[in-house]
């Protein structure tokens, strides 16, 4: 990533002065960052870098492809209702590695906390892979939660998370989320989100769980390209949402539904989970790490994992990658 780590404030002065959208020359630029235009150039040629599309027209100066919602604390954080009446802490670096590392790296702390950013250096997906998110077009978010029960305890915590996100989307009129097992937001087939859980702490004792989620809300094409696989995004099911309130209605979800997992485990979350299993009765392949296992699904357990039909009847299954089977076209 080609980024001066010493220029993000500039950086982020610039992006602000250029977020809705509209044509800002590089005098007016240059003014209100308070730097010459050819230091403005120079900040201007990095927002490639940082998925940004720049328009420039001579006369008439430098403006985003497609606006930008910049995060909101302040609306967000006023927007929760929480029982206790707390404030829940929520930081908002500009830009961070990664929000999972930023919460690991802080440890646990008594009550919840959020870090949400508008872009990642780092943004980790599971299996080791990078998690693509040009800056300020999506949802990059991670909630810290200490668990009394030790981290054997928290097996079916991803598909709890996948359920609160669903009903939260759902409770601002983005409909028909579907969870595919184990970590994945799913819209007709693809992918709209993924969920990555980093605990620390003891197996049986006291333990502390990141939970960092990454929700597709505007995806620009060239980065939709760039991923591999067939992702969506929330402008597909309803155009006009806001960024700063699905993410408020996602940690109204999380601070209220975390701690009902914490006291009861997964039971609450499954028949829920269940209405929206995008895997169900599909031909699927799931790849663990020293083999790959073909057979239909039947659902999940009481643990949440996963029921697969195969071969040699039904087998029960705790971690692997599900992906569908490509239909077999037979010639005559
Ligand atoms: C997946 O691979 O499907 C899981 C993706 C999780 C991405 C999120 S974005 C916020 C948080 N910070 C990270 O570095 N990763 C998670």
């Amino acid at each position: 990533m080609s980024i001066e780590l010493s220029n993000l404030t500039r950086l982020e002065q610039l992006i602000r002065a250029l977020a809705h959208g509209r044509f800002v020359s590089g005098e007016e630029l240059g003014r209100a960052l308070g730097i010459s235009r050819s230091a403005i150039w120079k900040h201007l040629k990095s927002l490639d870098s940082l998925g940004l599309e720049l328009h420039s027209v001579r006369g008439r100066g430098y403006r985003l492809a497609t606006p930008i919602e910049l995060i909101d604390r302040e609306r967000i954080q006023s927007a929760l209702r929480l029982s206790n009446n707390n404030t829940p802490t929520i930081y908002a670096p500009f830009i961070v590695d990664s929000t999972n590392q930023f919460l690991v790296e802080r440890g646990a702390a008594a009550e919840g906390e959020v870090c949400i950013t508008e872009f990642q250096l780092s943004g980790r997906g599971r299996r080791g892979r990078q998690w693509v998110s040009p800056l300020g077009s999506n949802i990059t978010l991670s909630f810290a939660w200490q668990f009394p029960q030790g981290a054997s305890q928290l097996g079916g915590l991803s598909l709890a998370v996948g359920v609160i996100i669903a009903e939260a989307l759902e409770g601002i009129g983005i409909t028909d989320i579907e969870l595919k097992w184990p970590n994945d937001l799913y819209y007709q087939g693809k992918k709209l989100g993924g969920i990555l859980i980093e605990v620390s702490g003891e197996h049986s004792g006291p333990c502390y769980a990141v939970i960092g989620i990454g929700l597709n809300v505007k995806m620009p094409k060239p980065a939709a390209q760039s991923i591999d696989q067939a992702c969506t995004d929330i402008a597909c099911i309803k155009p006009d949402a806001s960024r700063n309130a699905i993410i408020a209605a996602m940690l109204q979800g999380l601070f209220t539904q975390i701690p009902v997992f914490s006291d009861k485990g997964l039971a609450p979350f499954i028949a829920a989970w269940q209405q929206r299993d995008a895997l169900r009765g599909k031909a699927v392949v799931l790849e663990m790490p020293n083999q790959h296992i073909q057979g239909s699904v039947e659902g999940i357990d009481k643990e949440g994992h996963l029921l697969l039909k195969t071969g040699e009847g039904q087998k029960t299954f705790a971690f692997g990658e599900v992906s569908i089977r490509k239909k077999q076209v037979h010639s005559a």
